[in-house]
């Protein structure tokens, strides 16, 4: 391996090594075991957000604000979270009125492990405690509270998350074209991706960058979102189609045992993989519009785009 990409693979690993630490430590911080009403409930949320995965959406918050110089304390917020939205989904995606699943990040679901109504409860309350982690530092000016707020409200909502996830369920068994399947595929995974850039971008405090500046940090993170957020989910399908429920840490070949709507049903594997390759360069490619001083310090998004296309699970 050339001597330059050994180096700034090294970088990056560091990078990212110091921030997977931060997020550990918010989420211990924001979901104490023993001050909850229901410690049953505690431990349950505990266990959906706290123990592993790969800290995608963190990692982007951090990424694309330390790009535009944003406030520390308020993506520290914007990370956990994120990451506690994207905990809250993936129990409510693994229960049996879902994708009835029985293994995430290497462990029995949370309603295998705790039981529907607390796994249930487990994602409505990691939801709430998001909110309360934006609103809960005085430190964090309120408008950048609101703005962290409604961003993270619209990508998990009825236009997001939630009508991704709906769409994903009324399409089991059906056949759905690349433009349904794209964008079935932005909402239910890609909104929550975006956010967490422009939630780091919204971290940035007010005045700081010029309003024309702004705008054009805005529009460059949006391509790169929609780029890489339709190709994190490209790639998940890829991986349930091709990789070992060891390696994924979750079961793999569900999608074609529940007739999911998947790029990989629609296009084939080889294809799915091609696009996704696509879209990686169309998310470096979104990169190239920062000015030269930005662009160096927009390295943790390209590498991230990078392992977002290039995983093993
Ligand atoms: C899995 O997300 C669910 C999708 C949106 C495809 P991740 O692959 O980010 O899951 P973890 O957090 O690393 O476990
Ligand atoms: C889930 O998509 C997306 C969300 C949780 C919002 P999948 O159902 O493909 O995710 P996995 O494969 O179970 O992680
Ligand atoms: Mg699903
Ligand atoms: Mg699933
Ligand atoms: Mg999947």
């Amino acid at each position: 391996m050339p001597r330059e990409v050994m180096s700034s693979d090294s970088a990056f690993q560091a990078w990212a090594d110091l921030r997977m630490r931060r997020i550990q430590a918010l989420i211990d911080a924001h979901l104490p075991l023993q001050a909850a009403a229901s410690p049953a409930l505690a431990e349950a949320m505990h266990y959906a957000a706290a123990l592993g995965g790969k800290r995608i959406r963190p990692l982007l918050v951090w990424a694309a604000g330390e790009c535009f110089d944003a406030d520390t304390q308020a993506m520290d917020a914007a990370a956990c979270a994120v990451e506690l939205v994207h905990a809250y989904s993936l129990v409510h995606d693994d229960l049996p009125c879902m994708d009835n699943d029985v293994l995430r990040r290497g462990r029995p679901t949370a309603h295998i492990k705790f039981g529907e109504a607390a796994a249930l409860l487990a994602g409505d309350a990691l939801q709430a405690r998001a909110f309360e982690v934006l609103t809960s530092n005085p430190q964090i000016p309120s408008s950048v509270q609101a703005r962290l707020c409604a961003l993270l409200a619209t990508a998990a909502g009825v236009s997001g998350m939630a009508g991704g996830q709906a769409l994903d369920l009324a399409a089991t068994g059906r056949h759905l074209d690349v433009e349904a399947l794209s964008d079935m595929h932005r909402r239910k995974t890609g909104a929550l991706l975006k956010a967490s850039l422009l939630m780091g971008l919204a971290c940035v405090e007010p005045g700081h960058l010029q309003i024309d500046e702004h705008s054009r940090a805005a529009a460059m993170l949006g391509h790169y979102a929609d780029a890489i957020g339709l190709a994190f989910q490209v790639v998940d399908d890829v991986l349930d189609a091709s990789a070992d429920s060891a390696t994924l840490g979750k079961t793999a070949g569900k999608d074609a045992a529940q007739h999911k709507a998947t790029f990989v049903t629609l296009l084939g594997l080889q294809a799915a993989q091609d696009l996704a390759r696509q879209l990686l360069g169309q998310a470096l490619q979104a990169l190239d519009a920062l000015p030269p001083a930005r662009r160096l310090r927009a390295e943790p998004l390209a590498e991230l785009a990078r392992r977002i296309v290039i995983r093993s699970h």
